[in-house]
C-alpha cells in the first residue's frame, strides 16, 4: 500500500534515511510527528538515521493553524525525546531555515550537519509563544546564553556558520546534502552526549538583569520576550524538571490574548500581500525603474529598489538637483554600509545601478515609473505627461502623493489603465507599509505587478481605494483630531503620548508629529479648511503652535522643546501654558483623564474611523486596516492591530467609548455601521 506520510524511512546499508515532505515549509502538523515517531521506531532497525528534508528547507516551524485547537498526539516534545533516546543515533542534515519545532529536533539529534548559509532560530517569541519541545531548554546548553538569548527573546536567527563556530554544528558540508552526510558517516566521530544532559554555564547576576533590562526595553510591554528570557533560565535545572515547566508555560501562552494578536498579524500580512483582486492575475516582469523627484521620499524609493536588484533612473528638475539626488541615495547605500547591512560589493552594484538625470527623456526604456515630486497637482501632471511621452505606452505609471487624488493627476492619459498609487511611507528605504491606490481604470494586472515590485521590496502592500489620506493618513488625522480634543479638554501632551507609549507605541502622537513636523499636516488642515464640515468640532492648538514655528524637532521645538543636539522630547511650560489659557478662552472647563480614558477614547476613534473605512469599500477588510496601522504607523503588533483589539475588546465597549467620545464633541464623528449597531 502506498503511504501517504509526509515523513519516509528507507534503510540501506544500515543507514535509516528519514525524509520529510510536507510543503511549503515541512512544518511539524500532526501526520509529520506521527511520522517521525514512526520513523524513529523503524530506525531502531539501523545503525545510524539521517534526517533531512525534501523542498526548499528543512522543518521551519510548527503548524500554526493547529494553535487554535487542542494538540493532538503525538505531541512533539515527545517525539524530540524520542529522537535524542533513541538508541539509533540520528544524524540531523539541514538547509534552507531551520526554525522553531525544525531546530528543537535537530538540538535533539546527536549530531547536526548543515549546508553553508542554512539558518538556525527560535521565533516562537514573535507569535507571542516560548518554544514548546525544549528549545528553551536544549539551546542555552547547545549554544550557550548569550545566543540562546538572541534567539529565543529577540528572535534573532543565525547562521550555520556562526553555529558551527561555536561547536553547536558538526560540519558545513557543500554540494549535495545525501552526498555530504555520507561523507560525514565514512568518518564518523564517537556519539557525544545528548544536549539534554549537558551542563549550562550560567552568566551572573548582573549580565542577567542587563540581559533582562535590554529585553524589557525592546518588548515595549510585550510580554513573550520575557517569558522567553524565564525559560531559558529554567535550564539550570535539570532537563526533567525545565521540560515540562515550559511544556505548560507553551501551552498555556497559545491561548493568550498577544499569542493571539501575533497570530493575527501573521496570517493577515499573508493575506493581505495577495489580495483577492489579483489571485488569478500574474505580474509582468520588472527589471527597469524611472523614479520622477529623488528628494526625501525618492531618495528612499530608489534606495529600496536597488536593493532588490533593479536598474533605477532618478530624473530631477535639474542638473543641480539630479546631482543632490544621487548623493543623497549614495548618503543611504553608504549607511548601509556603515552599519553591516550590505557588503561593500552590494553597494557597489547598487550605485552602479543608479543613473540620475535631469531629462525626462532618460526614463525611456523603464517598465514602471514612480513619482514623487512636490505635493503639487500641476506639477505631478506635469511629471506625469512627460514620463507618458518618453516610456513604452504600456509601462506603469505610479504616484506617491499623499492626499491628492490619483484621477485628478492621472487624468487626461492615454492608457488609464496602467495607472495607480504606490504610496511609501518615511523613512522608504526602510519602513514596510506600501499603500496600493487602485482607481477605477486600473487593470489588474498592472495592480497585480505593482504587489509584486512591492513584496520585492520587502514591503507590506495593502490595496487602498480613494479618499482624502487613502486608509493610514485618513486613521491618523482622526487619531491626531481626538488627541487635540482631550488637551484642549485637560490632558496635556505627555499624558497622551505617554499613555500610548503605555499601550505598546513606540511614541504617543505629539512626540511622533514633533519628529516627523508638523507642516504637513498643518498644510492639509488650511486646504481642507473650505470643504471642512461646519458642524465639526475644531480645535486650533496645533495651528498656533505652527504659527509660532514651533514645527517639531528641526526647528528646535513643537509640542516639546528641545535641547541643543538632542531628540529627548522635554515639557514646555510655554506649551502647557498655552493649551490652558486656550482652553479657558474657548470656556472649556479642564478635567483630568487616566492614561486608562485617553487609551480608550483613542482606540476607539482608530477602530470606528477603521471600519467606516472598510465599510465605504476603501479597504477590503479588517486585516486590511490592522496591517496600516502596524507597518505605517507604529501600532504595536503584538496588539493585532486595531480592528483585531477592537474585536478582542468587544465592540459593544468600543461602541461605548465612541458613543461618548462622539457626545462630548457633536458633530465631528460619524460613527461606523458596527458602531452604532452594538
Ligand atoms: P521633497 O521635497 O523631499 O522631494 C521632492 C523632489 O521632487 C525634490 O527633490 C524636487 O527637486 C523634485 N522635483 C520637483 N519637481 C520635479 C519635476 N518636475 N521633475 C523631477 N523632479 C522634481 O518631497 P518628499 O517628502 O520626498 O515628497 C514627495 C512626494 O511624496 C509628495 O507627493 C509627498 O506627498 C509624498 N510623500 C511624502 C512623505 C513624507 O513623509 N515626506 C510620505 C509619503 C509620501
Amino acid at each position: 500500500m502506498p503511504s501517504t506520510s509526509p515523513v519516509r524511512t528507507q534503510i540501506t546499508n544500515g543507514i535509516a534515511w528519514v525524509t520529510v515532505n510536507n510543503p511549503p515549509v515541512n512544518a511539524t502538523s500532526t501526520a509529520v510527528r506521527r511520522g517521525l515517531e514512526e520513523a524513529v521506531a523503524q530506525a531502531q532497525g539501523a545503525r545510524l538515521a539521517v534526517l533531512l528534508c525534501e523542498g526548499k528547507t528543512f522543518i521551519a516551524g510548527g503548524d500554526m493553524s493547529e494553535f487554535d485547537r487542542l494538540p493532538e498526539p503525538p505531541h512533539l516534545p515527545d517525539v524530540v525525546n524520542a529522537i535524542e533516546d533513541s538508541r539509533t543515533p540520528f544524524i540531523a542534515a539541514m538547509h534552507g531555515k531551520v526554525l522553531g519545532g525544525g531546530f528543537e529536533i535537530a538540538m535533539a539529534c546527536a549530531w547536526r550537519i548543515a549546508l553553508p548559509g542554512t539558518r538556525f532560530g527560535l521565533p516562537e517569541v514573535n507569535v507571542g509563544l516560548i518554544p514548546g519541545a525544549g528549545g528553551s531548554q536544549r539551546a542555552p546548553r547547545l549554544l550557550g546564553m548569550e545566543t540562546a538569548i538572541e534567539m529565543a527573546c529577540f528572535g534573532k536567527t543565525f547562521p550555520a556558520e556562526d553555529l558551527a563556530a561555536a561547536g553547536a554544528i558538526d560540519a558545513i558540508v557543500s554540494g549535495d546534502l545525501r552526498q555530504g552526510a555520507e561523507a560525514f558517516i565514512a568518518d564518523l566521530p564517537p556519539r557525544p552526549e545528548p544536549v539534554s544532559r549537558r551542563t549550562v554555564k550560567m552568566p551572573s547576576a548582573e549580565a542577567l538583569s542587563a540581559a533582562r533590562a535590554r529585553i524589557e526595553k525592546r518588548a515595549r510591554g510585550q510580554q513573550s520576550p520575557l517569558h522567553n528570557f524565564e525559560a531559558l533560565q529554567w535550564a539550570a535545572l535539570p532537563f526533567s524538571e525545565g521540560q515540562p515547566r515550559e511544556r505548560a508555560l507553551h501551552l498555556k501562552l497559545r491561548g493568550s490574548d498577544e499569542s493571539r494578536a501575533l497570530r493575527h498579524a501573521f496570517f493577515a500580512e499573508r493575506a493581505v500581500t495577495r489580495p483577492a483582486a489579483i489571485a488569478r492575475t500574474a505580474p509582468r516582469e520588472v527589471k527597469k525603474v524611472a523614479i520622477a523627484g529623488g528628494g526625501l521620499m525618492g531618495a528612499g524609493i530608489a534606495t529600496a529598489c536597488l536593493g532588490a536588484g533593479l536598474e533605477v533612473t532618478v530624473i530631477e528638475r535639474d542638473e543641480n538637483a539630479a546631482r543632490d539626488a544621487r548623493e543623497r541615495v549614495r548618503q543611504l547605500l553608504d549607511s548601509a554600509l556603515r552599519r553591516g547591512r550590505i557588503t561593500p560589493a552590494e553597494h557597489r552594484d547598487r550605485l552602479a545601478a543608479l543613473h540620475t538625470s535631469a531629462d525626462h527623456a532618460d526614463a525611456a526604456g523603464a517598465d514602471l515609473a514612480i513619482e514623487a515630486v512636490f505635493e503639487d497637482l500641476a506639477a505631478k501632471r506635469a511629471v506625469f505627461a512627460r514620463l507618458a511621452e518618453a516610456l513604452d505606452e504600456r509601462a506603469i505609471l505610479a504616484t506617491n502623493t499623499s492626499y491628492l487624488n490619483p484621477e485628478e493627476i492621472f487624468a487626461g492619459l492615454p492608457n488609464p489603465g496602467r495607472c495607480l498609487g504606490m504610496h511609501f511611507f518615511s523613512p522608504a528605504q526602510i519602513m514596510k507599509l506600501v499603500e496600493v491606490v487602485r482607481l477605477p481604470a486600473t487593470g489588474a494586472e498592472v495592480l497585480s505587478t505593482a504587489f509584486a515590485l512591492a513584496r520585492r521590496l520587502g514591503k507590506v502592500p495593502v490595496l487602498s481605494g480613494i479618499c482624502e489620506g487613502f486608509i493610514g493618513n485618513r486613521m491618523l488625522a482622526a487619531y491626531r483630531r481626538e488627541a487635540e480634543y482631550l488637551l484642549a479638554d485637560g490632558a496635556l501632551p505627555h499624558q497622551i503620548d505617554a499613555a500610548m507609549r503605555g499601550f505598546g507605541y513606540a511614541m504617543g502622537p505629539f512626540e511622533m508629529q514633533d519628529m516627523a513636523g508638523l507642516q504637513i499636516a498643518w498644510a492639509n488642515r488650511k486646504r481642507q479648511a473650505a470643504t471642512r464640515d461646519p458642524g465639526e468640532r475644531y480645535e486650533e492648538i496645533s495651528d498656533m503652535l505652527c504659527e509660532m514655528g514651533r514645527l517639531g524637532q528641526r526647528s528646535g521645538r513643537g509640542w516639546y522643546r528641545y535641547e541643543e543636539g538632542s531628540r529627548t522630547p522635554l515639557r514646555d511650560p510655554q506649551v502647557e501654558a498655552l493649551i490652558e489659557e486656550y482652553s479657558t478662552r474657548r470656556a472649556i472647563e479642564r478635567r483630568e483623564f487616566s492614561a486608562d480614558d485617553i487609551r480608550a477614547r483613542l482606540l476607539a476613534v482608530l477602530a470606528n474611523e477603521g471600519a467606516r473605512i472598510v465599510e465605504e469599500g476603501i479597504a477590503a477588510g479588517f486585516d486590511e486596516v490592522d496591517m496600516v496601522q502596524i507597518h505605517g504607523y507604529g501600532f504595536p503588533r503584538w496588539r493585532g492591530g486595531p480592528m483585531h483589539h477592537a474585536q478582542a475588546l468587544g465592540w459593544e465597549e468600543i461602541s461605548r467609548t465612541m458613543r461618548q467620545v462622539a457626545d462630548e464633541s457633536p458633530g465631528s464623528w460619524p460613527l461606523a455601521e458596527i458602531v452604532s449597531s452594538n
